[in-house]
């Protein structure tokens, strides 16, 4: 029996903001954020997106292709945007979903790593109960302050999968590694709304984790370099994939920033949309093929694990839906951007990425709905 990702799929805003102008605004070349870090765009949240919708949004997508969302038993949130620190934010996607009752919900957190700590529970899981399947959702909106260093990367979005038995898509491979740090590279006080961080600590511990579990998965699994068929690394920004790439002497990672580079970081999203992007994006037949995942969460825990891609893996993506969704998203005035950031009421009405929309929040109480043309 393989266990491993039958189905996966992403969601994010109906807005972005151009790099070009926030270069234009901060008075920096266009050139520094497009070459030097490797984005164009990011996409931008109005206050009635939030980590829950866009999760819903990813997993009702992912639904259509489940026979009997019964057999869905546990639900594991992955977060670091978290607005509670005590209910999950998966509770309220398992009610609009509809899941049945007996099926258990958590969130877990450890930065961008934290929907690869879901992926290994799940598969084990999976593996304990072959007949289950397990929802898994890594959903976050990344701010950092305005000005910072950081500001030119932000974005974010939801990924859905559903870890099974006999996957569609990518089976887990037993070998992986990990490596684990205590370091104050990227960290969020909960009094905090924008993340704070150590850009240049971050981006050699990021190195350093790749070379130390990526030589350590080699000598585990007892594979050659040229073994694994492609790479997908964590993506904070799309240059640090080109420098990781750069490490590992590799080259053909380009299919696996398309996304990235337009929607921003993702935290724990981000890997799985490089690998969406992968499969999206690679005009090769991937069945079959090795694929090596890089995952990188700061403070730190950082992971290398692989996948092989099933047959017919093509029958099961949702290619066009991802490209619609992020060719149709409206751009945003630098003025709505400070907006966003800031999370303050807006004046006219903004659109959502799916179902649900945050309606208000009345006694600290989060109030979603269904929107009106999905009743
Ligand atoms: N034209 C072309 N390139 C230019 C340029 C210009 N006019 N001006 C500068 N550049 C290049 C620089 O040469 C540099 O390239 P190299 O990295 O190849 O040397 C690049 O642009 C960045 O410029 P700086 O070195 O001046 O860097 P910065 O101070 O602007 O910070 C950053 C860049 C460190 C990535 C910053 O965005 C940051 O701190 N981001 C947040 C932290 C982060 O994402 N860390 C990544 C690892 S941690 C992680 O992965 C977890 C997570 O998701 C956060």
């Amino acid at each position: 029996m393989t266990i491993g990702i039958d189905l996966l799929s992403f969601s994010t805003s109906r807005y972005f903001f151009s790099l070009k102008s926030l270069a234009n605004y901060r008075n920096v070349e266009y050139a520094k954020y497009y070459s030097g870090i490797g984005q164009m765009k990011m996409s931008v949240f109005p206050p009635n997106e939030d980590i829950v919708t866009l999760a819903i949004a990813a997993s009702k997508r992912i639904l259509t292709k489940v026979d009997d969302i019964s057999s869905i038993d546990m639900l594991i949130f992955a977060t670091e945007s978290s607005f509670d620190l005590s209910k999950s934010a998966g509770i309220y996607v398992h009610h609009f979903l509809d899941l049945k009752p007996d099926c258990r919900v958590f969130d877990v957190k450890q930065a961008c790593y934290s929907l690869t700590a879901a992926i290994q529970l799940a598969k084990n899981y999976v593996s304990a109960y072959p007949e289950s399947k397990v929802l898994i959702i890594g959903s976050d909106i990344v701010k950092y302050s305005e000005e910072s260093s950081g500001e030119p990367t932000q974005g974010g979005a939801a990924v859905a999968a559903i870890i099974s038995k006999n996957p569609r898509l990518m089976s887990l491979e037993p070998y992986s590694s990990v490596y684990t740090r205590d370091i104050m590279d990227f960290w969020r006080p909960i009094y905090k709304n924008d993340a704070l961080f150590d850009g240049k600590l971050s981006a050699q511990n990021y190195l350093e984790s790749l070379k130390i579990t990526f030589e350590k998965y080699l000598q585990k699994s007892g594979l050659k370099k040229e073994d694994v068929n492609y790479f997908c690394f964590h993506c904070p920004f799309c240059k640090m994939v080109k420098k990781a790439a750069r490490l590992l002497s590799i080259n053909n990672v380009d299919d696996t920033i398309i996304y990235n580079s337009i929607i921003g970081n993702s935290c724990s999203a981000s890997l799985y949309i490089s690998l969406i992007s992968l499969l999206d994006n690679c005009p090769s037949d991937l069945t079959g093929k090795r694929v090596g995942m890089f995952s990188y969460g700061s403070g730190s825990v950082a992971e290398f694990f692989s996948g092989r891609i099933a047959e017919n893996y093509r029958n099961v993506l949702f290619t066009e839906k991802h490209q619609n969704q992020l060719s149709s998203r409206s751009e945003i005035s630098f003025k709505e951007y400070e907006a966003f950031r800031m999370d303050l009421p807006v004046n006219c009405c903004y659109e959502n990425a799916g179902h649900v929309f945050l309606k208000t929040i009345e006694d600290d109480k989060r109030i979603y709905e269904i929107l009106k043309n999905q009743l």
